[in-house]
């Protein structure tokens, strides 16, 4: 897979990339990761990547010349799986995002800033835009090492054992059992007994068990989803 990142701020991202699942899926060819600046697409001779709103209100837009020659650099050959918008008012990120997204040959990361960028822009050349939550960041740099990272573990061969990119949390739509390793008394407090009997079976009826009650009591919508809508991560056209 190879993944290009446009970034207003590329060494927001340039340096987390280099470590640890995603760092090492490079290192070992599973994956390869292009970090562009937005400011080397620039207009004129101070390579202006933002202007002010059209009608008024605070902040700035980026710019669409810059944002398409960087996207058209990046797929010579129109041939992107994916250009993916990261942006607050996108569709909420969840692992059916990503489980799709890490099936693709090639995609197209763009992090705004500012205001956010020039609607025609989303309109004719963003596949799918994402948010990572409820929040507003100062831009979409980091919300893009989070769909990296998510994404990136998914790659075949990028997690040593294949098993267990699939026992992750959500992967089956219910959250993860507790974890204990050595010692089994911490300062007083035991690990429970059934994970150190020995029995598999009951061992994993305590991880099933476990796995519905934490579900249920933090995040209850988890288990009610036939009322939403099918994950899709189309948002615009292309
Ligand atoms: N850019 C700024 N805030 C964001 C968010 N919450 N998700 C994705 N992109 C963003």
């Amino acid at each position: 897979m190879h993944i290009d990142i446009i970034a207003a701020i590329p060494d927001l991202v340039r340096e987390p990339l280099q470590h640890s699942i995603v760092g090492r899926a490079q290192d070992d060819g599973h994956v390869s990761i292009t970090v562009h600046s937005l400011h080397d697409f620039g207009v004129g001779k101070h390579r202006q990547i933002d202007d002010y709103p059209f009608g008024g209100g605070a902040g700035m837009v980026l710019k669409p010349e810059p944002l398409v020659r960087a996207i058209e650099a990046c797929q010579p050959d129109g041939n992107a799986d994916a250009v993916v918008y990261l942006t607050p008012d996108g569709t909420p990120l969840k692992q059916t995002h990503a489980n799709q997204l890490s099936m693709h040959e090639h995609l197209i990361l763009v992090a705004g800033h500012y205001k956010g960028i020039d609607q025609r822009v989303r309109d004719h050349f963003i596949t799918h835009e994402l948010s990572i939550g409820d929040y507003v960041l100062s831009g979409g740099e980091l919300p893009a090492l989070v769909l990296v990272d998510a994404v990136v573990r998914l790659v075949p061969g990028v997690l040593g054992d294949a098993s267990s990119a699939l026992t992750d949390s959500f992967q089956d739509g219910l959250l993860d059992a507790p974890a204990y390793t050595r010692p089994a008394v911490f300062r007083g407090h035991e690990v429970p007994s059934v994970l150190r009997s020995g029995n598999h079976a009951r061992i994993e009826a305590w991880h099933d068990e476990q796995r519905l009650e934490k579900t249920r009591t933090r995040r209850p919508d988890l288990l009610n989803n036939d009322t939403e809508a099918p994950p899709s991560t189309s948002e615009a056209s292309a």
